[in-house]
Protein backbone atom coordinates (compact mmCIF):
# COMPACT_ATOMS: atom_id res chain seq x y z
CA UNK A 1 0.00 0.00 0.00
CA UNK A 2 3.07 2.39 0.51
CA UNK A 3 4.06 1.50 -2.50
CA UNK A 4 1.11 2.47 -4.31
CA UNK A 5 0.82 5.69 -2.14
CA UNK A 6 4.68 6.74 -3.06
CA UNK A 7 3.84 5.81 -6.86
CA UNK A 8 0.36 8.10 -6.92
CA UNK A 9 2.43 10.83 -5.41
CA UNK A 10 5.55 10.76 -7.58
CA UNK A 11 2.76 10.50 -10.66
CA UNK A 12 1.21 13.50 -9.28
CA UNK A 13 4.31 15.78 -8.75
CA UNK A 14 5.33 15.03 -12.25
CA UNK A 15 2.00 15.72 -13.80
CA UNK A 16 1.46 18.97 -11.77
CA UNK A 17 5.44 19.95 -13.17
CA UNK A 18 4.60 19.19 -16.59
CA UNK A 19 1.39 21.20 -16.98
CA UNK A 20 1.37 23.90 -18.75
CA UNK A 21 -2.84 25.15 -18.89
CA UNK A 22 -5.32 25.96 -15.87
CA UNK A 23 -7.47 23.51 -17.46
CA UNK A 24 -5.47 20.23 -17.38
CA UNK A 25 -4.17 21.28 -14.12
CA UNK A 26 -8.06 21.37 -12.83
CA UNK A 27 -8.21 18.50 -14.45
CA UNK A 28 -5.05 16.83 -12.34
CA UNK A 29 -6.81 18.25 -9.64
CA UNK A 30 -10.12 16.14 -9.74
CA UNK A 31 -8.04 12.71 -10.61
CA UNK A 32 -6.32 12.47 -7.29
CA UNK A 33 -8.28 14.72 -4.99
CA UNK A 34 -11.69 14.64 -6.52
CA UNK A 35 -14.68 13.12 -5.16
CA UNK A 36 -13.55 10.03 -6.70
CA UNK A 37 -9.90 10.95 -6.89
CA UNK A 38 -7.30 8.57 -6.25
CA UNK A 39 -5.85 9.47 -2.99
CA UNK A 40 -9.40 10.21 -1.84
CA UNK A 41 -10.70 6.57 -2.88
CA UNK A 42 -7.51 5.37 -0.59
CA UNK A 43 -8.80 7.79 2.57
CA UNK A 44 -12.43 5.78 1.81
CA UNK A 45 -11.31 2.52 1.70
CA UNK A 46 -9.38 3.07 5.13
CA UNK A 47 -12.30 1.15 6.76
CA UNK A 48 -10.56 -2.59 5.19
CA UNK A 49 -6.98 -2.38 6.68
CA UNK A 50 -6.07 -3.33 9.50
CA UNK A 51 -5.48 -1.62 13.14
CA UNK A 52 -1.97 -1.37 12.90
CA UNK A 53 -2.06 0.14 9.17
CA UNK A 54 -4.23 2.39 9.69
CA UNK A 55 -3.41 5.03 10.77
CA UNK A 56 0.09 5.00 9.17
CA UNK A 57 -1.35 4.71 5.68
CA UNK A 58 -4.19 7.49 6.98
CA UNK A 59 -1.22 10.06 8.06
CA UNK A 60 0.94 9.45 5.07
CA UNK A 61 -2.32 9.67 2.21
CA UNK A 62 -2.83 13.10 4.30
CA UNK A 63 0.72 14.25 3.90
CA UNK A 64 0.36 13.26 0.28
CA UNK A 65 -2.62 15.00 -0.26
CA UNK A 66 -1.65 18.02 1.24
CA UNK A 67 1.65 17.80 -0.73
CA UNK A 68 -0.14 17.17 -3.87
CA UNK A 69 -2.92 20.59 -2.78
CA UNK A 70 0.28 22.83 -1.86
CA UNK A 71 1.76 22.11 -5.61
CA UNK A 72 -0.90 22.53 -7.59
CA UNK A 73 -2.19 26.17 -5.88
CA UNK A 74 1.78 27.02 -6.56
CA UNK A 75 1.17 25.87 -9.75
CA UNK A 76 -1.75 27.51 -9.96
CA UNK A 77 -0.09 30.90 -9.07
CA UNK A 78 1.96 30.77 -11.56
CA UNK A 79 0.12 29.91 -14.58
CA UNK A 80 -2.16 33.09 -14.12
CA UNK A 81 0.51 35.16 -13.52
CA UNK A 82 2.61 33.93 -16.41
CA UNK A 83 -1.51 35.02 -18.15
CA UNK A 84 -1.67 37.96 -16.64
CA UNK A 85 1.51 38.86 -18.20
CA UNK A 86 1.15 37.86 -21.66
CA UNK A 87 -1.52 40.36 -21.96
CA UNK A 88 -0.15 43.04 -20.37
CA UNK A 89 2.93 42.42 -23.14
CA UNK A 90 -0.14 42.09 -26.09
CA UNK A 91 -2.09 44.89 -24.82
CA UNK A 92 0.88 47.66 -24.12
CA UNK A 93 0.42 50.93 -25.16
CA UNK A 94 3.93 52.44 -26.81
CA UNK A 95 3.03 56.27 -25.54
CA UNK A 96 5.88 57.34 -27.52
CA UNK A 97 4.43 56.11 -30.88
CA UNK A 98 3.51 58.75 -33.25
CA UNK A 99 -0.42 59.12 -33.29
CA UNK A 100 -2.46 57.80 -36.52
CA UNK A 101 -3.83 60.69 -38.11
CA UNK A 102 -7.22 61.90 -38.22
CA UNK A 103 -8.76 61.83 -41.93
CA UNK A 104 -11.86 64.35 -41.96
CA UNK A 105 -13.79 63.97 -44.91
CA UNK A 106 -14.91 66.59 -47.69
CA UNK A 107 -17.94 68.09 -48.83
CA UNK A 108 -19.71 65.74 -51.46
CA UNK A 109 -19.60 67.65 -54.88
CA UNK A 110 -22.63 67.59 -54.96
CA UNK A 111 -23.67 68.98 -51.80
CA UNK A 112 -21.33 71.55 -53.49
CA UNK A 113 -22.74 72.31 -56.36
CA UNK A 114 -25.79 73.19 -54.23
CA UNK A 115 -24.20 74.87 -51.48
CA UNK A 116 -23.05 77.41 -54.64
CA UNK A 117 -25.82 77.52 -56.19
CA UNK A 118 -27.72 78.44 -53.86
CA UNK A 119 -25.02 81.29 -52.03
CA UNK A 120 -25.47 83.22 -55.70
CA UNK A 121 -29.48 82.94 -56.20
CA UNK A 122 -29.62 83.91 -52.21
CA UNK A 123 -27.69 87.10 -53.15
CA UNK A 124 -30.01 87.70 -56.11
CA UNK A 125 -33.25 87.69 -53.74
CA UNK A 126 -34.13 84.18 -53.49
CA UNK A 127 -35.60 82.25 -50.93
CA UNK A 128 -34.72 78.39 -50.63
CA UNK A 129 -37.71 75.89 -49.94
CA UNK A 130 -38.02 72.51 -50.21
CA UNK A 131 -40.54 70.21 -50.64
CA UNK A 132 -41.30 66.13 -49.99
CA UNK A 133 -39.36 63.42 -52.24
CA UNK A 134 -42.59 61.06 -51.66
CA UNK A 135 -44.81 63.19 -54.15
CA UNK A 136 -48.94 62.98 -55.38
CA UNK A 137 -49.30 62.67 -59.01
CA UNK A 138 -51.46 65.70 -58.44
CA UNK A 139 -48.70 67.90 -57.74
CA UNK A 140 -45.65 66.19 -59.96
CA UNK A 141 -47.98 66.78 -63.14
CA UNK A 142 -51.79 67.42 -63.13
CA UNK A 143 -51.17 71.56 -61.15
CA UNK A 144 -48.39 71.24 -63.38
CA UNK A 145 -50.32 71.14 -66.96
CA UNK A 146 -49.35 67.59 -67.85
CA UNK A 147 -51.66 65.75 -70.25
CA UNK A 148 -52.79 62.49 -69.13
CA UNK A 149 -51.26 60.83 -72.08
CA UNK A 150 -47.84 62.59 -71.27
CA UNK A 151 -44.60 60.04 -72.03
CA UNK A 152 -43.01 61.49 -68.44
CA UNK A 153 -46.60 60.10 -66.79
CA UNK A 154 -45.48 56.34 -67.79
CA UNK A 155 -44.23 53.51 -65.75
CA UNK A 156 -41.09 53.11 -67.47
CA UNK A 157 -40.03 56.90 -66.95
CA UNK A 158 -41.29 57.32 -63.09
CA UNK A 159 -41.67 55.18 -60.15
CA UNK A 160 -45.03 54.65 -58.79
CA UNK A 161 -45.62 53.76 -55.10
CA UNK A 162 -49.62 53.62 -56.05
CA UNK A 163 -51.69 55.08 -58.86
CA UNK A 164 -51.18 58.35 -57.05
CA UNK A 165 -48.29 58.60 -55.03
CA UNK A 166 -44.76 58.57 -56.94
CA UNK A 167 -40.72 59.16 -56.50
CA UNK A 168 -40.82 63.04 -57.61
CA UNK A 169 -39.66 62.63 -61.18
CA UNK A 170 -38.72 66.70 -60.99
CA UNK A 171 -38.20 69.16 -58.34
CA UNK A 172 -41.03 71.66 -60.43
CA UNK A 173 -43.98 70.19 -58.20
CA UNK A 174 -42.46 72.20 -55.45
CA UNK A 175 -43.50 75.36 -57.48
CA UNK A 176 -47.00 74.51 -57.09
CA UNK A 177 -46.55 74.20 -53.51
CA UNK A 178 -45.08 77.49 -52.97
CA UNK A 179 -47.59 79.21 -55.24
CA UNK A 180 -50.60 77.20 -53.37
CA UNK A 181 -49.25 79.10 -50.20
CA UNK A 182 -47.81 82.48 -50.74
CA UNK A 183 -49.03 85.12 -52.50
CA UNK A 184 -46.69 87.22 -55.30
CA UNK A 185 -43.88 88.38 -55.16
CA UNK A 186 -42.63 84.96 -54.96
CA UNK A 187 -38.38 84.17 -55.62
CA UNK A 188 -37.60 80.87 -54.45
CA UNK A 189 -34.65 77.97 -55.27
CA UNK A 190 -35.39 74.28 -54.27
CA UNK A 191 -32.59 71.82 -54.41
CA UNK A 192 -33.37 68.33 -53.70
CA UNK A 193 -33.41 64.55 -55.43
CA UNK A 194 -35.70 63.11 -57.87
CA UNK A 195 -36.61 59.97 -58.95
CA UNK A 196 -36.81 58.41 -62.35
CA UNK A 197 -36.76 54.95 -63.91
CA UNK A 198 -33.75 55.18 -65.84
CA UNK A 199 -30.95 52.11 -65.08
CA UNK A 200 -26.86 53.48 -64.37
CA UNK A 201 -24.79 54.25 -66.75
CA UNK A 202 -22.65 57.32 -67.62
CA UNK A 203 -24.67 59.81 -67.48
CA UNK A 204 -28.18 57.84 -65.91
CA UNK A 205 -28.70 57.16 -62.11
CA UNK A 206 -32.58 56.22 -60.98
CA UNK A 207 -31.45 59.11 -58.09
CA UNK A 208 -30.06 62.37 -59.41
CA UNK A 209 -30.45 66.20 -58.28
CA UNK A 210 -32.13 68.93 -59.42
CA UNK A 211 -32.28 72.91 -58.57
CA UNK A 212 -36.00 74.55 -59.56
CA UNK A 213 -35.97 78.36 -59.83
CA UNK A 214 -39.11 80.37 -59.86
CA UNK A 215 -40.02 83.79 -59.87
CA UNK A 216 -43.36 85.04 -60.25
CA UNK A 217 -44.58 88.66 -59.94
CA UNK A 218 -46.11 91.48 -62.06
CA UNK A 219 -44.57 92.21 -65.51
CA UNK A 220 -42.11 89.49 -65.51
CA UNK A 221 -40.74 88.67 -68.73
CA UNK A 222 -38.20 85.71 -70.63
CA UNK A 223 -36.11 89.18 -70.71
CA UNK A 224 -35.80 88.83 -66.52
CA UNK A 225 -35.60 84.67 -67.33
CA UNK A 226 -32.57 85.44 -69.58
CA UNK A 227 -31.02 88.05 -67.68
CA UNK A 228 -31.14 85.47 -64.63
CA UNK A 229 -29.59 82.73 -65.63
CA UNK A 230 -26.79 84.69 -67.75
CA UNK A 231 -25.88 86.30 -64.42
CA UNK A 232 -25.84 83.18 -62.70
CA UNK A 233 -23.80 81.29 -65.17
CA UNK A 234 -21.29 84.27 -65.33
CA UNK A 235 -21.25 84.25 -61.55
CA UNK A 236 -20.89 80.73 -60.98
CA UNK A 237 -19.19 79.57 -64.53
CA UNK A 238 -17.10 82.77 -64.73
CA UNK A 239 -16.72 86.01 -66.97
CA UNK A 240 -16.39 84.29 -69.82
CA UNK A 241 -18.51 81.98 -70.30
CA UNK A 242 -21.13 82.13 -73.13
CA UNK A 243 -25.26 81.17 -72.63
CA UNK A 244 -27.49 79.93 -75.71
CA UNK A 245 -31.03 79.37 -75.57
CA UNK A 246 -32.85 76.80 -77.49
CA UNK A 247 -36.59 76.63 -77.77
CA UNK A 248 -38.00 73.54 -76.18
CA UNK A 249 -40.85 72.34 -74.88
CA UNK A 250 -42.49 71.54 -71.20
CA UNK A 251 -46.19 71.34 -70.17
CA UNK A 252 -45.68 74.06 -67.31
CA UNK A 253 -43.59 76.85 -69.87
CA UNK A 254 -44.88 78.94 -72.65
CA UNK A 255 -42.56 79.45 -74.52
CA UNK A 256 -39.88 77.02 -73.03
CA UNK A 257 -36.30 76.84 -73.97
CA UNK A 258 -33.31 75.04 -73.22
CA UNK A 259 -29.87 76.86 -72.26
CA UNK A 260 -26.40 75.72 -72.76
CA UNK A 261 -23.35 76.83 -71.50
CA UNK A 262 -20.37 77.14 -73.80
CA UNK A 263 -17.92 74.23 -72.69
CA UNK A 264 -15.80 75.65 -69.91
CA UNK A 265 -13.24 72.69 -70.31
CA UNK A 266 -12.15 73.53 -73.51
CA UNK A 267 -13.66 76.93 -73.90
CA UNK A 268 -16.10 76.43 -76.44
CA UNK A 269 -13.58 74.46 -79.39
CA UNK A 270 -14.97 70.58 -78.26
CA UNK A 271 -13.69 68.17 -76.16
CA UNK A 272 -14.65 65.25 -74.28
CA UNK A 273 -16.43 66.45 -71.49
CA UNK A 274 -18.75 68.29 -74.45
CA UNK A 275 -18.61 65.40 -76.61
CA UNK A 276 -17.01 67.72 -78.88
CA UNK A 277 -20.03 70.07 -79.27
CA UNK A 278 -18.10 73.19 -77.39
CA UNK A 279 -21.94 73.77 -74.92
CA UNK A 280 -23.07 71.57 -72.43
CA UNK A 281 -26.82 71.74 -71.78
CA UNK A 282 -27.44 72.76 -68.27
CA UNK A 283 -30.81 73.90 -67.71
CA UNK A 284 -34.65 73.94 -68.62
CA UNK A 285 -36.89 77.13 -68.44
CA UNK A 286 -39.62 78.76 -69.77
CA UNK A 287 -42.25 81.62 -68.64
CA UNK A 288 -44.93 79.84 -66.38
CA UNK A 289 -47.79 78.70 -68.17
CA UNK A 290 -51.00 80.36 -67.43
CA UNK A 291 -52.71 77.03 -66.71
CA UNK A 292 -50.36 76.58 -63.65
CA UNK A 293 -50.83 79.95 -62.42
CA UNK A 294 -54.50 79.47 -62.80
CA UNK A 295 -53.65 75.93 -60.83
CA UNK A 296 -52.15 77.63 -58.08
CA UNK A 297 -54.59 80.45 -57.45
CA UNK A 298 -52.77 83.22 -59.60
CA UNK A 299 -54.44 85.24 -61.93
CA UNK A 300 -52.56 85.15 -64.49
CA UNK A 301 -53.99 88.47 -66.02
CA UNK A 302 -51.93 90.12 -63.01
CA UNK A 303 -49.07 88.20 -62.24
CA UNK A 304 -46.12 86.50 -65.04
CA UNK A 305 -43.33 84.84 -63.99
CA UNK A 306 -40.47 82.56 -65.00
CA UNK A 307 -39.14 79.08 -63.95
CA UNK A 308 -35.70 76.90 -64.72
CA UNK A 309 -34.64 73.90 -63.57
CA UNK A 310 -30.42 72.62 -63.45
CA UNK A 311 -29.42 69.68 -63.05
CA UNK A 312 -27.19 69.04 -60.41
CA UNK A 313 -24.77 66.23 -61.65
CA UNK A 314 -24.73 67.95 -65.07
CA UNK A 315 -23.07 70.93 -63.53
CA UNK A 316 -21.11 69.09 -61.19
CA UNK A 317 -19.68 66.68 -64.09
CA UNK A 318 -18.99 69.52 -66.53
CA UNK A 319 -18.00 72.43 -63.66
CA UNK A 320 -15.06 69.48 -62.83
CA UNK A 321 -14.39 67.38 -65.96
CA UNK A 322 -16.05 64.36 -64.84
CA UNK A 323 -17.18 62.27 -67.69
CA UNK A 324 -18.67 59.18 -65.85
CA UNK A 325 -22.06 60.23 -63.77
CA UNK A 326 -21.10 56.97 -61.30
CA UNK A 327 -18.01 58.70 -59.87
CA UNK A 328 -20.37 60.30 -58.00
CA UNK A 329 -22.50 57.83 -56.27
CA UNK A 330 -19.54 55.15 -55.67
CA UNK A 331 -18.30 57.32 -52.60
CA UNK A 332 -14.78 56.43 -53.55
CA UNK A 333 -12.41 58.05 -51.07
CA UNK A 334 -10.01 59.16 -53.44
CA UNK A 335 -12.25 60.38 -55.69
CA UNK A 336 -13.81 62.57 -53.54
CA UNK A 337 -10.77 63.55 -51.98
CA UNK A 338 -10.16 65.82 -54.97
CA UNK A 339 -13.35 68.27 -54.30
N1 LIG B 1 -38.69 69.76 -64.70
C1 LIG B 1 -37.88 69.81 -65.89
C2 LIG B 1 -37.17 68.49 -66.06
O1 LIG B 1 -37.10 67.74 -65.15
C3 LIG B 1 -36.89 70.94 -65.85
C4 LIG B 1 -37.58 72.27 -65.98
C5 LIG B 1 -37.85 72.78 -67.19
C6 LIG B 1 -37.97 72.95 -64.86
C7 LIG B 1 -38.51 74.01 -67.33
C8 LIG B 1 -38.62 74.15 -64.96
C9 LIG B 1 -38.87 74.68 -66.22
O2 LIG B 1 -39.02 74.88 -63.92
O3 LIG B 1 -39.50 75.88 -66.31
O4 LIG B 1 -36.68 68.21 -67.13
Amino acid sequence: MKEKIKNIKEEALNNINKVNELKSLDDIRVKYLGKKGELTLILRGMGALSKEERPVIGSLVNEVRDEVENLISKKEKELKRNILEENIKKESIDVTEPSKKESIGSIHPITKVIDEVKEIFIGMGYKIEDGPEIETAHYNFDQLNTPLIHPSRDLQDTIYITDDILLRSQTSPVQARVMERQKPPIKIICPGAVYRADSVDATHSPVFHQIEGLAIDKNITMANLKATLEAFTKMYLGENIKIRFRPHHFPFTEPSAEADVSCFVCGGKGCRVCKQEGWIEIVGCGMVHPNVLRNCGIDPKEYSGFAFGFGVERIAMAKYGIEDLRLLYENDIRFLKQF
